[in-house]
């Protein structure tokens, strides 16, 4: 998507090991027309998938997946990352590693909002290696629900996600594909959109 990638070449900054920041648009202060843009695409990608919630992880994915959900017109939920304390019913959850952060998490969505008639669309605004979209794979499957397909605003595809995946026959539909980010230049594969 070019827009996507405009912004990344523009504003993005390269960090050492491998991380890209992008908190002028998407991580910290956020870009509501990029985000406009970027949920068009992915309606229009799942328009005829019969999708019924889209679902994400906290904080990050949470703009580009309200504005898909909203397009797409369906609720959105975020997995999260700390329990609610008014998240008293049941909940589904598991453990996301972190390679990134180094951390292990315990993320969760409560029962109430995902059954067996739901066709699930996961967002996420990074694929690394594929540890939170897993995540969030496994939560779908707990409630008895079906996952159409994973969209990812940007994809390090020389990290292992993608193919993570694929693997677990997912459909992946990036918008940006950086293959290398060399001497503070970022290279892009085509992109899916
Ligand atoms: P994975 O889910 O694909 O396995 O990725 P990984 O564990 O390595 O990444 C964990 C967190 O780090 C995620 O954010 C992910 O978005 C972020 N991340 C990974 N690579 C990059 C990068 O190059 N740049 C930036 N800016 N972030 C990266 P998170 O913990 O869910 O944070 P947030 O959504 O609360 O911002």
């Amino acid at each position: 998507m070019k827009e996507l990638m405009n912004s990344i070449v523009e504003k993005g900054t390269i960090l050492g090991e491998g991380i890209l920041k992008v908190d002028s648009f998407l991580n910290h202060q956020v870009d509501p027309e990029l985000m406009y843009q970027i949920g068009e695409s992915f309606a229009q990608k799942f328009n005829d998938r019969h999708v019924t919630k889209v679902v994400t992880i906290e904080a990050s994915g949470i703009a580009p997946a309200l504005t898909t959900a909203q397009a797409l017109g369906v609720p959105m939920i975020y997995a999260r990352k700390t329990k609610s304390i008014t998240m008293n019913s049941e909940l589904l959850t598991t453990e996301v590693y972190s390679f990134t952060k180094q951390v292990t998490s315990t993320i969760s969505i409560s029962k109430h909002f995902l059954n067996e008639e739901d066709n699930v669309l996961l967002i996420d605004d990074f694929l690394a290696n594929g540890q939170a979209a897993k995540g969030l794979i496994e939560l779908v499957e707990q409630a008895g629900a079906n996952v159409v397909g994973v969209g990812i605003l940007i994809e390090k595809s020389y990290q292992q996600g993608r193919a993570l995946l694929n693997d677990m026959g997912v459909e992946v539909v990036s918008l940006a594909r950086i293959a290398s980010m060399v001497e503070g230049e970022v290279e892009f594969l085509e992109a899916d959109l």
